[in-house]
């Protein structure tokens, strides 16, 4: 529509500005009959190319509404709990939106999301997807090949094609990802063999961008043997082209060296779906009922580890209040930061979340309440900006590979940080499972050896401090990446302020949290 208007006007400016010389004479006056009549013509076949594109932009608009009505089945619902799912999911939408709508479809996503935020994909969330399924494949030590058959450890899923595993090998090699290229790469060139119909570059191109690999992690030899096939694509492909170029010029290439605590992250984080704690034969780790400051209020509890002391007790909420919670920030979630100052979005952190205080629900002021009952901790908020004894609930949800890379919960020493001036620190955190998950999500301890798997409504709680109030160390942590399924948690940080008379030092040096339990129950009377 809008383009045939836009001609019309064209059009009429044309006649405007030639029609003082068009009566001079009878003759232009018949060829001009003659112009509008093949003229009309033209415009026919533009009308027809209009009506062309009309209907394929119907189609393609059928077929997408009867995709995304199909999605809304909780069948369908459950299949886009599989990593390959979500990435195909994620790509075709992409690709079939700006194929068809070109430079349009950013007005068109901008006029459909007037709130201003994007929950739809963009080219950024591409990347983002394959560098989610890398990290997948590093810290569960999958192999591309069966990534690409759609076996996460079992779980099925949709296969890849050769593109895809091409597009996800090339990412990886600009991470400097070196060995998951090869391993993404070369998947790519036997998905290309096996199909009838292969999508994506050939082997000989794929194999240019192997001995640039293979270059940079200093096999010289193999990315000289490649060079050799390779080099009658000169010019074509740019990959065989920088090859040459960089053999002769032999870039440095210094890898990044893994992360202390990645072997300990992955290796936990591999254990399969249950609680492991690092010294189970130690007796004083029982399973008990925590009483609460109401004698007739119990929760059954597990402690997993007495220094730092970590436990798990279960049922802290019903399914009911979960779901509540959920809604709650259902329509607030927004990408979540690192960093305190001025917080940053980073790959450190994949979630989405937000926060839930306790004047805003009375749900979570009276879930607020029952953690001060578990945990004898002073949990009250003073609005509004007061000094309180506890941080707003946090609301997350972690999608496709969602993670949270190893950190402490203690706010830094950050003397801007008004919460530290006001509330002290993040003594200890009261962290509630929304939802089980099928596979990986598990909350892991790198330094004390500690996995838990995630349970519906089950909360982990542990102390930050130690009962000499120094910040434990023990106490590093980290999300491992959701394999299969989504995972919503809910923290609670409870602060020192209003607990300092609650929570006193030990007696001695070594006193762990059971040691000062008893007094803490009774109130240090
Ligand atoms: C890559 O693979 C090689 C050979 O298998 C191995 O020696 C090297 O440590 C690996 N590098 C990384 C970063 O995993
Ligand atoms: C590439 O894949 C083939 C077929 O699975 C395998 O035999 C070969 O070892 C792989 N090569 C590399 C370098 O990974
Ligand atoms: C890894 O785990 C072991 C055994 O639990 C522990 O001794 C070591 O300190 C951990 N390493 C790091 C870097 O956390």
């Amino acid at each position: 529509m809008y383009l045939v208007s836009v001609t019309v006007v064209t059009l009429s400016a044309v006649v405007a500005l030639t029609s003082s010389e068009i009566f001079t004479s009878s003759l232009k006056v018949e060829r001009m009959v003659m112009e509008e009549e093949s003229l009309l013509g033209e415009f026919k076949s533009f009308i027809d190319q209009q009506y062309e594109r009309l209907k394929t932009l119907s189609i393609f608009y059928s077929d997408r509404l009867r995709e995304v009505r199909f999605r809304d089945d909780p069948g369908a619902r459950e299949k886009l709990q599989h990593p390959n799912a979500v990435y195909l999911a994620i790509t075709r939408y992409l690709h079939d939106y700006t194929s068809i709508l070109g430079d349009r479809f950013g007005s068109f996503l901008n006029a459909a999301t007037r709130s201003g935020k994007h929950f739809m994909a963009q080219e950024e969330d591409l990347v983002g997807a394959r560098l989610s399924l890398l990290r997948l494949q590093s810290v569960y030590k999958m192999k591309a090949e069966d990534m690409a058959r759609g076996d996460y450890l079992g779980f099925q899923g949709p296969p890849l094609s050769s593109k895809d595993a091409f597009e996800i090998g090339a990412v990886a090699y600009t991470e400097g990802k070196l060995n998951q290229s090869l391993d993404w790469l070369n998947a790519s060139i036997n998905l290309y063999n096996s199909n009838d119909n292969p999508t994506g570059p050939t082997p000989l191109v794929v194999t240019a961008l192997m001995g640039r690999a293979y270059l940079l992690i200093g096999d010289l030899t193999r990315a000289e043997q490649i060079y050799e096939d390779v080099k009658e694509l000169e010019p074509t492909c740019g990959d065989a082209k920088v090859l040459g170029e960089e053999l002769r010029s032999r870039p440095a290439f210094t890898p990044t060296r893994p992360k202390a605590n990645f072997v300990n992250f992955s290796r936990l984080c591999s254990l399969e779906n249950r609680h492991h704690i690092p010294n189970p034969n130690n007796p004083r780790l029982v399973c008990r009922y925590r009483e609460t400051l109401l004698p007739y209020y119990r929760f059954k509890e597990e402690i997993l580890s007495v220094a730092p002391f970590v436990s798990v007790i279960y049922n802290v909420i019903s399914d009911a209040e979960g779901d509540h919670l959920k809604g709650f920030v259902k329509n607030k979630l927004v990408r979540g930061k690192i960093g305190s100052g001025k917080p940053i979005v980073s790959d450190v952190r994949t979630s989405d979340l937000s926060w839930i205080r306790d004047y805003e629900s009375d749900l979570a002021s009276s879930i607020s309440k029952r953690i001060e009952y578990i945990t004898g901790l002073d949990t009250s908020q003073r609005h509004p900006y007061g000094p309180s004894s506890s941080e707003a609930f946090q609301v997350v949800n972690y999608g496709l590979g969602g993670h949270y890379e190893v950190h402490m919960d203690p706010l830094e020493t950050v003397s801007s940080h008004s919460e530290l001036k006001n509330s002290g620190e993040r003594i200890a955190t009261f962290l509630i499972y929304l939802s089980d998950v099928q596979r990986g999500g598990s909350t892991v301890f790198t330094r004390a050896g500690i996995a838990v798997a995630p349970v519906k409504n089950m909360a982990l709680f542990w102390y930050n401090f130690n009962p000499a109030h120094q910040k434990d160390q023990m106490t590093l942590h980290g999300g491992c990446p959701v394999l299969i399924g989504q995972k919503w948690i809910c923290n609670k940080w409870i602060w020192t302020y209003g607990n300092t008379l609650r929570r006193r030092c030990g007696l001695t040096p070594e006193a762990t949290q059971l040691d000062i339990e008893p007094d803490m129950k009774r109130g240090y009377k």
